[in-house]
Formats: C-alpha cells, structure tokens, sequence
C-alpha cells in the first residue's frame, strides 16, 4: 500500500473558535504525518479554484464568503489511506448528523448559516488532493 497526501483545511469558523491545535492533534494522534502548513486570508481567486466543481450551485456565493470571512489554515497530512482516514475522521458534510468522535460530530453544529460550516475540509480523491495541494502550496 503506498502513501498519500490529502489537503486539509481549517476553515474560518474553526480557526475563529480556536480549534486549530484541536484539529492538529486529532490528524496527529491518529498517526498520519503533517508536512506542511500555512494560514492565509483566502481570496476569490483562490477559492473558485479550490471549489470549482460547486461553481453554479445555489451555496457556491455564500460557501466563497464563508471561505473568505477570516484566516484559514491549510495543511498537507500524508500516511497510507490519509484522504480516507481523514474524510472518515471528519465525518458527513452536515454537522447535525455528522457521528460523535468524528471532528464535525464533536465540534460543529448547524448555526443557521446560509452555507453549512463545518469547521474542516479534506480532500475526497488522489486527483483532487494533487489538485487542491497545488492550489495552496505552489
Ligand atoms: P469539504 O469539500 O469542505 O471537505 O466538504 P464535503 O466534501 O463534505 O462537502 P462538499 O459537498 O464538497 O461541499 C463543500 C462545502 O460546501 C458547503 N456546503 N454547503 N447545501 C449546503 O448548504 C452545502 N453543501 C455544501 C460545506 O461547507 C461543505 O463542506
Ligand atoms: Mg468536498
């Protein structure tokens, strides 16, 4: 089994409750390896890129001004199965029905925003994973 990358964000809403050493130690303490890290202030450009595949669904406005509301931390964690193991540490996309243990389940909630927050994004594929990473660490 060869070993992956995934791109891992800490988005606006985690990094505002303080919840990146949380984040940190949780991707830590499973095991997977994190080989880079930066926190930015997302720009449009940067964020059409990243979720280009949303572009033209009706949360795609509100997702780019949520992205783009406060810092952001990106990461790079790598380990055998990390896109997997991450997407499965992170839990479902809505936080109210996301499994306790898994870090939206435990952290997030809905808050009756127009696009859900969920504290972290991972990437769900090796080809969107070399993609997005290119997008954050060029
Ligand atoms: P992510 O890309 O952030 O890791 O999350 P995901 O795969 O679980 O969800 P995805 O379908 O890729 O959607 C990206 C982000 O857009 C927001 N979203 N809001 N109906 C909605 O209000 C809605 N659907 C998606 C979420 O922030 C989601 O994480
Ligand atoms: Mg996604």
């Amino acid at each position: 089994m060869s070993k992956e990358r995934t791109l891992v964000l800490v988005k606006p809403d985690g990094v505002r409750r303080g919840l990146v050493g949380e984040v940190i130690s949780r991707i830590e303490t499973k095991g997977y390896e994190i080989t880079a890290m930066r926190m930015l202030n997302a720009d449009r450009s940067i964020l059409e890129k990243h979720y280009e595949e949303h572009n033209g669904k009706p949360f795609f406005e509100p997702l780019l001004e949520f992205m783009s509301s406060g810092p952001i931390v990106a990461m790079v964690a790598e380990g055998e199965r990390v896109i997997e193991g991450f997407r499965t540490m992170a839990g479902v996309t809505d936080p109210t029905v996301a499994a306790p243990g898994s870090i939206r389940g435990d952290l997030a909630r809905d808050q009756g925003t127009k696009v859900v927050q969920n504290i972290v994004h991972g990437s769900d594929s090796v080809a969107s994973a070399e993609r997005e990473i290119k997008i954050f660490f060029s």
